[in-house]
């Protein structure tokens, strides 16, 4: 009787990491926007400004962050985070500034 109900659990739990990846989906751009707004606060995404100006104003003139969507940023930060050499901190801020300032999803 006990043996079965461990086999029942450890049947379960196989069958809930099956359902639970442990790499996260991508997000959406609508979710970033959401992440960018929610999970930093409005002087981290100052101080993410103030990262951006410094480090992208290296290899050509600033971007009008508001020309790009957040889809299209997707496809060019990645990019840009590894010519700018940014630690994964500053990137994070750099990318919650830019994010909640581009043109929309
Ligand atoms: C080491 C030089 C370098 C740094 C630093 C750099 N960029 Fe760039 N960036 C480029 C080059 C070169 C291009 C031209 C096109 C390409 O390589 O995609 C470019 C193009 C762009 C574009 C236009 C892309 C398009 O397809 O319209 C954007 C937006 C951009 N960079 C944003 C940034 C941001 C934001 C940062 C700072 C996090 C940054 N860049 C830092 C070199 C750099």
């Amino acid at each position: 009787m006990l043996f079965g109900a461990c086999g029942a659990v450890l049947l379960f739990s196989n069958c809930f990491k099956k359902a639970n990846p442990t790499s996260e989906p991508r997000k959406t751009p609508a979710e970033e926007i959401v992440y960018a707004r929610t999970h930093f606060t409005d002087s981290q995404r100052v101080a993410g400004e103030a990262i951006f100006e410094k480090t992208c104003y290296n290899c050509h003139d600033l971007p009008d962050v508001s020309d790009y969507t957040v889809h299209e940023l997707d496809g060019i930060l990645p990019k840009m985070f590894r010519k700018s050499k940014l630690n994964y901190d500053d990137a994070g801020l750099v990318k919650a500034y830019i994010i909640v300032n581009a043109k929309g999803e």
